[in-house]
Parts: structure tokens; C-alpha cells; sequence
């Protein structure tokens, strides 16, 4: 008897049964190859079904030509696509888990980029993202958009899908037809409410035609678009009521956001609180009988039953969490929660990736993205041939991703670490109230470390004495970096200092502070806000277009100028700088070429730091032992390189 009453009970979702109530609900991918879908998405889901999900839905298909706003979508209407889904459904079947295929079109939320046609949608209204005026579409396209859906549900019904996902929420012409703000149609599909969910019942009725009563049909809704004159939680009420009265549909999906204007609250980042769209399905349930799926940030299975048992929902949605750790709901039944690899929300190498059109990975999970080459090397059950004494030296994300795989694969480890406490930067990352999900990464990896027997030696500087001392066969450096000073910075100007050195609390700058970001990510961003809060007078500068230029496609941007502006912290940019002296910093304005200077009584720098290697040359050099480097020590990167470089080097031992 699991301990998670709702979470593990099974449930009837018109002719399919799930064994659970956790649903590994759409996402994109980026995995297709040429419009169709490959060998790793059914690695990929089939280490989701394997990890005991009670429901897949695949990433959307595309229902028509017009649509193609990614360059690696499926391609759903061609006929090809049955072979790649067959291989899918089979891979999920295999461990009894139920799987249905998201289709859709994305309206005018796209480009005719790939197509070279013009984007179909309601009205000639542009999306603020794509910033392509799109054709509104007549009746003849309108039923060819109804038909497309009809085709591409057949398709999925012929390669073995248990149901079909209508997306009509965040991303869809169908979201476009009912929202308010992109349907200004006067003909029967725009004006009332009825009138614009007239495309999304005509598309319910033709695809249900299509796939016959043995397959599940749900309807993905959006709930609140978050923009102005957009559909809000009560016209979702009255679509759903709609939907139910038709007769046609077995269950409500939910989601919060538009994909383009809002979607920062689509797929949240740790700025914005767990369960945060709870309230979308919380009021469809109160108004309909189909069971409805919530979805947002549901990060542990504690939030996931407590969800279900308040009564705000049926199924849960749990996407990065399973994302990060495919085995989210075995763990959980087994009373396991503690070993579950929590989600971050960090949103780094995920959401993140798909923004620069690369494959879904996860930060701290090295494996996502990478499922069916694992598979084909059979890395699941690689014990090491022959196990040897490892040592590691730093308790940084590098380090401790290292051991932990490499005592998982029977190695003896010990890990010196010569602070009091592990976690690296990544800890410090931490350090600031806004970014303390951060700290999770530190929690996983010392848990795995912990379950895996790896020694920990804290409080140690190791140097090569200590290292021998230990007779390793092999040595792992893992060092990390430390703060480098840019030439323009007088050494002996103390009012000058690292990031490190205000989150570690080495100095307390007070008055007037330049945060210099030349990294383009958190540590600006994070430290500006903290010497606010203390009452400090911050100023960001960057010689970038924008402060915090990477936080765009982790989705932190929006969150980062609301609070920046409500705490009176300036931005300028373009800015290099270029010397410091008695209290003022001279700034090269590039687009000009002109001098600027900016007084201030402190300046905190995020700039690039320097490797920490010398204890791997001297190492390199005694003989007799194998020795590696990973991580920052090697060059100075962000998490993800740290945990994949650990992996891989605990894998190759
Ligand atoms: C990388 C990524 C891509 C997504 N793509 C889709 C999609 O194609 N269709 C969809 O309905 N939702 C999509 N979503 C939204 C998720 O279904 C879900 O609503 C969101 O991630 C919040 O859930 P979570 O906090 O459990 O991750 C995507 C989410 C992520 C992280
Ligand atoms: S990259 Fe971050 S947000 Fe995405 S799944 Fe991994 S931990 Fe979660």
C-alpha cells in the first residue's frame, strides 16, 4: 500500500485505465529527424513508462502543411509518420503504461520560415513573438484544418496510441479561435463565446468520427492567457462545459499562458511558487464530471497528492520532474522519495535547449536526451569489470556527480572536499532567496552520493600527499575556479570584488554599487538584487544588449525586470568597462565609441573566472596513478557541463 492514498489509485479515462494519476503530460522535444519521429523518442518514453508513469502524452504532431513553426516537428500529417509512432507505442506498451499522441496547429503562432506559406489563423492578427501578420482563413480552410486534424488522429490510431490530445491551450489555432484578443471574425467562428469554440467542437467531432469509441479523446484548455483581452479562467469554464455537453471528450487537460506573450508562466522557473495554475482545474472540476488533469510546477510527490486530495485536480501533470528523473513515480511508490532527483526548475537545459532549436536535455540528468544511445551501450546494468580505489578531489557538482557514479558502479571512492560543506558553486548559486531551488542540484547529488557508500573527507585541502596517501588507482580533480580579476581592475582595489566574494560574505558593500555582468546569466542578476534587499543603490551594467542576457530563454528574463524594477536597481548596457579609479569606472560605449564614467563606492564583477588546476599538474606528474580532470578546473562552465563531465568520467571507470 503506497503511502500517497490518490496519487497511486488507478483510474478510468474513457476506454483506458491508468495504473496512477501522475501523467507525463506534452512536450517538445526536439528529437524528430526530418519530420518524423526517431528511435529516441521512444527511448526516451520508454524510460518514462519503465519509471512507472500512469500516462504519456506525446509532444504535439503537426495537423496541416501551414504549420511548422519549429524546424523539428512531427510531421504528422504524412503517412510516414506510422512506422515511428508504432515504434513508440510498442516501447511504452511494453511496461503497461497508456500513451497518447498531442496533436495540433500552431496558428498564427509561427512563421512561414520553413513552409514559405503564409500562416494560418483566425484573424490577421500577428503573434508578438513570430511578428508575422497571418491569413485569416475561410471556410474552405477551416474544414481543411478540421480534416487535417481528422487524418493525423487516424495516423496516430494506426501506429498503436492509446488516445488523442487536442492542444487547443497555449500554442493552437484553436486557442487563437477562442481567445478574444486574436478572433475578431463577424462570420459564425468569432463574436460569442459559442461561435468561437465552434472550430474546437467541429475538430472534437471529426476526429472522434475518426478514431472511433476505442480510443481516449482529451481536450487541452488554457485557463487564464495572461494577456490583455485574452480568455481568462472563466471563459475556460464555459468552454469545458461545452466540450462535456458534446458527449464527445474523456478527459481536460490544463495549462496557463499563451507559448509566446506569457510563456515564462507556462513553464515557470523556480521564481514562481509550485502548483502556482492549480486554480485552472481547481474551477473546471467544480464544473464538469471529466476527469482534469492540473498541471505547474509539481515538483515532489507530497505536492502532487496533496493536489489530488484537496480536490483540484484528477490527474497531475508532472513534466521536468519526470524529465529530470524518468523514475519520478516508481520511486514514490516505493516509498522512495528522498532518491528522486528533484526538478530545479532551473529550466537551463530543458525549456532552455528548445529555445536554441537543440535536443531536451536536463541539467542535473545526463542520461535525458541521450535515452537510446544508453539503450544501444546498455548502460543501465554497467557494474565496473574491475573495481578500483577512486579518489575525487572537490565536492562540487563535477565531484560529486563523479563519485556517485562511480561508487553506483562498485568503485571504492573517497571525496575530499576543503570547505565544511559540499555543493561547490552551485550552493553559493543558492545562497540568494530567489534562487534556493538551486540548491536542490547539491541535495540530489549528495543524497546519490550518500546511497551510492562515497566516503566524504570534509574540511580537507587535499594536496598530492594526501591524495597518494589514499593508494588510489585513479585520482579525479575536480577543483573547480576561482575569481579572476580583469586587467582593467587595480589589483590593490579592495572595493573591487567577485560576486563570490558578496554571496560568501568576504566584504558588505554598502552605498552605490556597479554590478559589472559579463557572464550574462544569474550571478549579476542574483547578487544585484541581495545588495538591494540590504539597501544598497544597484546599478547593473553590461556590454551586452541586455543585463542577464541568457536568463530570455530560461524564461527568468520577465521575472528578473519586474523585480528589478520594483527595487529601484538600474540596467545599462552596451557598456565595457574599461579602468577603475578612486571610486569611478570608466565605460567604453561601443556602439559610439565614447567615454562614459560612472561613480559608485563599490563594483561587484561577474566576469569569466580562472581554472583551479595546479593540484592536477602536480598530480600529473606522480607517477603510477591515472588521473582526470572534469569540470570547472578543466574551463570554467556552467552546471550542466560539470554533471555530464562527472558522469561520463564515473561511466568510464
Ligand atoms: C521543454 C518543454 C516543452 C513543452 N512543450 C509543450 C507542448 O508541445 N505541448 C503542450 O501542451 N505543453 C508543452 N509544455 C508544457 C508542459 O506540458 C507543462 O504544462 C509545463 O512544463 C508545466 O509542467 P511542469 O512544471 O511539470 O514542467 C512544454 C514544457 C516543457 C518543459
Ligand atoms: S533542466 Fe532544470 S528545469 Fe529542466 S528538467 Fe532539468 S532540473 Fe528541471
Amino acid at each position: 500500500m503506497s503511502r500517497y492514498r490518490y496519487l497511486f489509485s488507478p483510474m478510468r479515462i474513457g476506454p483506458v485505465v491508468v495504473r496512477n494519476r501522475i501523467v507525463f503530460s506534452a512536450h517538445l522535444t526536439n528529437y524528430a529527424e526530418d519530420g518524423l519521429p526517431t528511435e529516441q523518442h521512444a527511448a526516451y518514453y520508454r524510460a518514462r513508462a519503465a519509471g512507472g508513469a500512469g500516462l504519456i502524452v506525446t509532444e504535439e504532431h503537426s495537423t496541416h502543411p501551414t504549420d511548422w513553426p519549429y524546424e523539428k516537428l512531427i510531421h504528422g500529417f504524412h503517412s510516414a509518420v506510422i512506422p515511428g509512432y508504432r515504434r513508440i507505442t510498442d516501447a511504452v506498451h511494453r511496461h503497461g503504461t497508456p500513451i497518447f499522441a498531442q496533436i495540433n496547429h500552431n496558428g498564427g503562432q509561427g512563421s512561414g520560415m520553413y513552409t514559405r506559406l503564409p500562416v494560418w489563423a483566425p484573424s490577421p492578427v500577428a503573434d508578438p513573438l513570430f511578428r508575422e501578420v497571418p491569413k485569416e482563413i475561410d471556410r474552405r480552410e477551416i474544414a481543411e484544418i478540421v480534416a487535417g486534424y481528422a487524418t493525423v488522429a487516424s495516423h496516430c490510431k494506426a501506429g498503436g496510441f492509446d488516445g488523442i490530445e487536442l492542444q487547443c491551450s497555449h500554442s493552437s489555432i484553436v486557442r487563437g479561435f477562442l481567445s478574444p484578443a486574436m478572433n475578431i471574425r463577424t462570420d459564425e467562428y468569432g463574436g460569442s463565446l459559442e461561435n468561437r469554440a465552434r472550430l474546437l467542437l467541429d475538430i472534437v467531432a471529426a476526429v472522434r468520427d475518426a478514431i472511433g469509441r476505442e480510443l481516449a479523446l482529451g481536450v487541452r484548455l488554457c485557463g487564464d492567457e495572461l494577456i490583455e483581452g485574452g480568455t481568462t479562467v472563466d471563459d475556460a469554464v464555459d468552454v469545458a462545459r461545452m466540450v462535456e455537453e458534446q458527449g464527445l471528450t474523456d478527459y481536460l487537460n490544463t495549462s496557463i499562458g499563451v507559448a509566446t506573450a506569457s510563456l515564462y508562466m507556462i513553464e515557470a522557473s523556480m521564481q514562481v511558487p509550485p502548483g502556482y495554475a492549480l486554480f485552472i482545474p481547481s474551477a473546471l472540476r467544480k464544473a464538469v464530471d471529466l476527469p482534469v488533469v492540473g498541471v505547474g510546477r509539481f515538483k515532489d510527490p507530497l505536492q502532487a497528492e496533496r493536489a489530488l486530495a484537496e480536490g483540484h485536480c484528477d490527474l497531475v501533470g508532472v513534466v521536468r520532474g519526470q524529465i529530470a528523473d524518468a523514475d519520478f513515480a516508481a520511486k514514490a511508490r516505493a516509498g522512495l522519495a528522498d532518491d528522486i532527483r528533484l526538478c530545479l526548475s532551473c529550466n537551463q537545459e530543458c525549456v532552455g535547449r528548445m529555445g536554441l532549436n537543440r535536443w531536451l536535455g536536463c541539467i542535473e540528468n545526463p542520461l535525458t536526451g541521450r535515452e537510446a544511445e544508453a539503450e544501444a551501450r546498455g548502460v543501465d546494468a554497467h557494474l565496473a569489470t574491475q573495481p578500483r580505489k577512486v579518489v575525487v578531489v572537490g565536492g562540487g557538482p563535477a565531484g560529486l556527480q563523479a563519485a556517485s557514479t562511480a561508487a553506483a558502479r562498485g568503485h571504492d571512492v573517497v571525496l575530499f572536499e576543503s570547505s565544511d560543506q559540499l555543493g561547490g558553486q552551485a550552493r553559493i548559486a543558492a545562497s540568494v532567496p530567489s534562487r534556493a531551488e538551486f540548491g536542490d542540484i547539491v541535495r540530489n547529488l549528495v543524497h546519490a552520493c550518500r546511497r551510492s557508500g562515497v566516503a566524504v573527507r570534509l574540511g580537507r585541502s587535499a594536496d598530492v600527499h594526501t591524495v597518494m596517501a589514499e593508494r588510489p588507482d585513479v585520482v579525479v580533480v575536480a577543483t573547480g575556479a576561482e575569481p579572476a580579476r580583469p586587467y582593467w581592475a587595480p589589483p590593490d582595489a579592495d572595493t573591487v570584488v567577485d560576486v563570490r566574494d558578496v554571496l560568501e560574505d568576504r566584504v558588505r558593500p554598502e552605498g552605490h554599487v556597479v554590478v559589472v555582468d559579463e557572464l550574462g546569466f544569474h550571478q549579476a542578476t542574483s547578487v544585484a538584487e541581495l545588495l538591494a534587499d540590504r539597501g544598497c543603490t544597484v546599478e547593473v551594467i553590461t556590454p551586452g544588449m541586455v543585463v542577464g542576457q541568457d536568463l530570455g530563454v530560461t524564461l527568468d528574463l520577465e521575472h528578473w525586470n519586474v523585480r528589478a524594477a520594483a527595487k529601484g536597481i538600474a540596467q545599462r548596457t552596451d557598456l565595457v568597462p574599461m579602468g577603475w579609479s578612486r571610486g569611478t569606472l570608466t565605460l567604453l560605449h561601443h556602439p559610439t565609441g565614447e567615454n562614459v564614467e560612472a561613480r559608485s563606492d563599490w563594483v561587484v564583477l561577474a566576469v569569466p573566472q580562472h581554472p583551479v588546476e595546479s593540484l592536477y599538474l602536480e598530480l600529473r606528474n606522480a607517477v603510477g596513478v591515472e588521473v582526470h580532470r572534469i569540470g570547472d578546473c578543466v574551463a570554467p562552465r556552467r552546471a550542466h557541463a560539470a554533471v555530464i563531465e562527472g558522469e561520463r568520467i564515473g561511466a568510464a571507470l
